[in-house]
């Protein structure tokens, strides 16, 4: 992830400090960044809209509609595009509004109508930001989730000398590099994680599935997230709620994980597959509920296609590819098995027979095994942390 490809909005308050927003619309540009500026009726008065349109490559807007085309400036679409809102400068008056719900000009209403983080960098003089109206405002306004970018100690416009300049162009630019993840160990990384259990239909109201919670894989993608990868997780029916940043493919059945692992594996630098897929699948689905007429009933099950083998055998040198192996007995011998046979770089192995471990658990005992059969043993752990030890091992893995 970066800022590179983002659609940022940009919001330009009135406030001398707009000037700066030119240098901070130079910034996101050059990085690749789609940059559409909003501003306030007062900021037109700081620096001419037409300065931000001919830095941003995209038409500026200040009112809800043009008035000559009555074109409208749907402020609920605006928003929805955005990766990312940013505010700076952010002046009192519109923090104010913002805390309030105010919305009686654009970049207000953009505001309300927020999908995407929102970054707010103030810019006033040092006793406006220091009086209680602002203090209880930014309060209020951290506490639905906004992100303030502090502003600086300086020189003021105002001859006067203290806190309140707009933080640096370059500081916000880094704030939002942060948040999107370059600096970390696995920015620019796209990971591809499978979770949960798979549902096998049997007709149009039972399935074969398994007590797979989908814990252990969530956590995994978060914390791949947290690494600063771009992750793509595929779940089978787990209930979790997936994480805010990943991209989400909800799957129900062994085939539908196969197919969703496929076509996402050839762009994944890194692979994890923790998924309890159902290894075999009835070979018809009954089209009407089965009825109960018979003593007895056979259900004739097929195989079903092996996802990390699959993915093992179309593995480049350049991707890493973690599995799973949840024994019950011969555990080493049988994850080392797996481990070759499916071309892993290495397996997570969780034996049943640890108390604490396993499926519907939030600890995990594990055992990670890698291509030269050498192993290192973990504690009992929380589901997180052992998704640490997993994510160690493939920043260990991408650094050889
Ligand atoms: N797996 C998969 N597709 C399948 C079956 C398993 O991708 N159809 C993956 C799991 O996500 C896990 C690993 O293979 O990472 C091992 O799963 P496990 O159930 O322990 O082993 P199997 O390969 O199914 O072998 P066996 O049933 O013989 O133990």
């Amino acid at each position: 992830m970066s800022v590179g490809g983002r659609h940022i909005l940009l919001g330009i308050c009135g406030s001398i400090a707009a000037y700066k927003s030119a240098h901070l619309t130079r910034l996101l540009v050059k990085a690749g960044a789609h940059v559409q500026v909003v501003m306030t009726p007062d900021a037109t008065q700081f620096i001419t809209p037409l300065t931000l349109a001919t830095l941003s490559g995209n038409p500026v807007l200040v009112d809800y509609f043009a008035a000559k085309s009555g074109e409208w400036n749907n402020h609920v679409q605006l928003a929805l595009d955005a990766d990312a809102i940013l505010i700076a400068p952010a002046s009192a008056n519109t923090l104010a509004k913002f805390a309030n719900g105010l919305c009686d000009n654009l970049l207000c209403a953009v505001y309300l109508s927020a999908k995407s983080p929102v970054f707010l960098a103030p810019a006033m003089d040092l006793d406006m930001w220091a009086h209680d109206s602002t203090r209880s405002n930014i309060s209020r306004l951290q506490s639905y989730g906004n992100h303030i970018i502090p502003p600086g100690n300086g020189e003021l416009a105002s001859g006067l000398s203290g806190e309140g300049r707009l933080a640096e162009p370059e500081e916000i630019f880094a704030t939002l590099q942060v948040y999107f993840g370059e600096g970390l160990p696995l920015a620019g990384k796209k990971a591809l994680v499978s979770a949960g259990p798979t549902h096998e239909s049997i007709d149009p109201v039972r399935y074969i599935g398994n007590h797979s919670t989908g814990k252990m894989g969530y956590a995994i993608a978060n914390q791949l997230l947290r690494l600063g990868a771009d992750v793509t997780l595929v779940s089978g029916p787990s209930g979790l709620t997936p994480p805010e940043r990943a991209t989400f493919i909800p799957v129900t059945s062994a085939a539908e994980m196969l197919e969703a692992c496929r076509s996402h594996f050839p762009m994944a630098d890194i692979t994890v597959m923790s998924a309890a897929v159902a290894d075999y699948t009835p070979k018809v689905t009954a089209d009407q509920k089965i009825k109960k007429t018979e003593s007895h009933l056979t259900l004739e099950l097929v195989k079903t296609t092996d996802i990390l083998a699959t993915l093992g055998k179309a593995k480049r040198n350049d991707q890493i590819l973690v599995g799973f192996a949840l024994e019950t007995q011969d555990e080493v011998a049988n994850a080392v098995d797996k481990l070759h046979r499916k071309n892993l770089d290495f397996i997570v192995l969780n034996s049943m027979r640890d108390a604490g471990a396993g499926f519907a658990s939030d600890s995990n005992k594990v055992t990670i095994i890698d291509k030269n059969d050498d192993k290192e043993v973990f504690e009992l752990k929380s589901k997180g942390e052992v998704a640490k030890d997993i994510c160690s091992r493939v920043i260990r893995l991408l650094n050889r």
